[in-house]
């Protein structure tokens, strides 16, 4: 079966890259959130992003018309009845997933296979609260999604050759590169970088460097884009703590165990570069202070 139009749950952060990406891609898309004024948030995310890709030169305004226009809204699940493939990124919270999962297969066609954006809980256990656990796959995007290249494809024990084949398919159709992961926490990229980000946040606390010569560190010597901290605020302090509970639950294993000048950013609100703090102060533009 070839995947002609997508449905995505959840209009935030990925959602709306996973919407804008699928659009510019040619794909109809249908994405759902819980209130108007959710999806019009949505909607003005994609289309600030948009208008930069015609800034940089990556789309003509034609492509960014022709995007919009791919792309319809609604708060009703049950409009994405017709979509070949049904896209959830919510928040990362298994029962609240479970929940939506359970409607979705109640609602959408038999044969539309369902994925995951989740960044680290099991995919296997979304799967086996639905009739169609042989349809069903992580599909993990990175942020910003219109820029970041990869998307991990995730297997599980359940999954089918034909609805992998056809996942990927669809990822690649989106200009992505995909690498294929086992349904273990964090896949590919989280088990190495959220590690990482637990590592300088420890090395911040107790005094190694300061915040920017731990950046620089890394951005300088090792030629990464951001240093940890900055990425840290990027991504979400909230998010990267809620990912390496998940990680510490199913290894128990110290490596993934969240320093307590973390827990103490989320416990604060400082979640980040979205909330105005996290490690670092910024401006209503989301611009260093
Ligand atoms: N649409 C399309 N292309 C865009 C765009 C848009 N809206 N905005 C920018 N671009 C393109 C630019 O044209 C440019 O392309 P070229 O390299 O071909 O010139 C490229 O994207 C970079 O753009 P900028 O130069 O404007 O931006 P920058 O240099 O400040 O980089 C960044 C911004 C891409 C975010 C970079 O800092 C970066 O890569 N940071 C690391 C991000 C990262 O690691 N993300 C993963 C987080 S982990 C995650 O998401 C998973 C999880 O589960 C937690």
């Amino acid at each position: 079966m070839e995947i002609k139009k997508v449905g995505v749950v959840g209009c935030g952060l990925m959602g709306s890259g996973i919407v804008e990406t699928a659009a510019k891609a040619g794909f109809p898309v249908v994405v759902r959130e819980v209130s108007d004024e959710l999806l019009k948030k949505g909607r003005s995310r994609i289309e600030v992003s948009l208008s930069r890709a015609v800034e940089k030169q990556k789309a003509t305004p034609q492509d960014k018309e022709a995007a919009l226009g791919r792309i319809t809204g609604t708060t009703r699940l049950a409009d994405l009845a017709d979509c070949d493939l049904v896209i959830e990124a919510v928040i990362e919270n298994m029962e609240e997933k479970k929940k939506l999962f359970k409607e979705l297969d109640a609602t959408a066609k038999p044969s539309a296979l369902f994925a995951s954006n989740t960044s680290s809980l099991p995919i296997t256990d979304m799967a086996a609260v639905t009739k169609r656990a042989p349809n069903f796959v992580g599909l993990h995007f990175f942020n910003p999604v219109p820029v970041m290249k990869l998307v991990e494809v995730v297997k599980t024990v359940m999954t089918s050759e034909e609805a992998f084949r056809n996942v990927k398919a669809f990822a690649e159709k989106l200009g992505k590169t995909v690498v294929v992961a086992k349904d273990t926490p964090g896949f590919v990229v989280n088990l190495l970088l959220v590690p990482y980000l637990l590592d300088a946040v420890r090395a911040y606390e107790n005094g190694v460097a300061s915040r920017e010569d731990i950046d620089n560190g890394m951005v300088l010597g090792c030629g990464h884009p951001m240093g940890p901290l900055t990425l840290l605020d990027f991504v979400g302090i909230d998010t990267t703590y809620y990912i390496a509970e998940i990680m510490f639950d199913e290894f128990k294993d110290d490596h993934y165990a969240a320093p307590p000048l973390m827990r103490r950013l989320v416990a604060a609100g400082f979640w980040g570069r979205k909330t105005g703090r996290g490690i670092y102060e910024y401006d209503e533009k989301g611009n260093k202070k």
